[in-house]
């Protein structure tokens, strides 16, 4: 089986990429690496051993990542991030002290080792900043060839950002190091909010998890139901929250959910683009694209799969 490590901001659907993880039947998930994002990495890495605690996983260590962007020394929540996954990054549900600690190995490290160990049956899937991945490969050139793939959720090509007109979140908040990602020789795909936006979950599916009648279940149901409101208030025309991180799991396991396109990308980094993810007007006709773009998505299938998934996982 192949072998997954999940770089996280856990934050809301970071906790659902986590749980479709530990579902799916056909990966190993081997480690998490806590990034800041959605909350800071302390208090994602407390959020990551605190939801693998409540799916049973003990096994799985979580490591601490980088605390801010590459090209500053400080990082702050933005208000937004606060607004739509509480201010402790979990919907404002309490779970409780985990009994584990982070590992004293760092995540960049982790990454590394793991890159060595496993090469192309390694799977990393950020679903925050790039930050460490971008440390990972300046530190470790070779782990570029090494790596099987990487699944990215970040960017937007054909839609426009949710945190500027041109930039999505997670690349907004180091576009220089999305950028050493997007040009480096890593096999990438990009799980954008092209495809993440047109996955929406509703009420009426955390009330089959409540329905279970079990701590996961409920806890999941009252954590996704904050973030369900949240939307509700920010973006009402979409009836529903975005599966945005768990969709870039659905997606590395099962490339058959997205359809894509393969172009030259590169991460503006210029003031007024700041965090674009575009194609390279100088690299159009070049052989052999960089980066694989989820374009379109079959919504029915993803979310029959998520709900199979995570359902089954609660009623354990
Ligand atoms: C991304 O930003 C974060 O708030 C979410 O967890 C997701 O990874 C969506 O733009
Ligand atoms: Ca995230």
């Amino acid at each position: 089986t192949r072998k997954m490590i999940l770089d996280l901001d856990t934050g809301i659907d970071d906790a659902m990429a986590i749980a479709y993880a530990v579902a799916a039947p056909d990966v190993d998930l081997i480690g998490i690496v806590a990034s800041y994002g959605n909350v800071l990495t302390p208090l994602a890495a407390q959020n990551s051993l605190k939801i693998l605690e409540l799916l049973g996983r003990l096994d799985v260590p979580v490591f601490l990542g980088e605390l801010h962007a590459s090209t500053t020394d400080h990082f702050d929540v933005m208000p937004i991030s606060a607004q739509i996954h509480g201010k402790n990054g979990i919907g404002e549900v309490a779970l409780p002290t985990p009994k584990r600690q982070v590992e004293a190995k760092s995540g960049v490290d982790f990454l590394i080792e793991a890159a060595h160990q496993y090469r192309q049956d390694l799977i990393v899937v950020p679903t925050g900043p790039l930050t460490n991945l971008a440390k990972a490969i300046k530190i470790a050139p070779e782990i570029q060839d090494e790596i099987g793939q990487v699944t990215l959720m970040g960017g937007a090509l054909t839609v426009p950002g949710n945190v500027s007109p041109v930039a999505e979140a997670n690349i907004n908040q180091d576009p220089v190091a999305a950028d050493q990602v997007f040009e480096s020789r890593l096999n990438l795909t990009m799980v954008g909010l092209d495809v993440t936006l047109r996955t929406l979950l509703t009420k009426k599916e955390t009330q089959q998890w409540r329905e279970l009648d079990t701590v996961a279940g409920n806890k999941f149901a009252d954590i996704v139901d904050y973030y369900i409101d949240v939307y509700k208030i920010t973006s009402p025309h979409l009836h529903g929250c975005a599966l945005h991180d768990p969709l870039a799991v659905g997606v590395t396991l099962d490339p058959s959910l997205v359809s894509t396109l393969n172009l030259n990308m590169f991460v503006d980094t210029t003031k007024a683009m700041w965090g674009r993810t575009i194609g390279d007007p100088a690299r159009l006709t070049e052989e052999a694209p960089n980066v694989s773009v989820a374009l379109t998505v079959d919504q029915e299938k993803y979310l029959a799969r998520f709900m199979q998934y995570l359902t089954t996982l609660f009623k354990q």
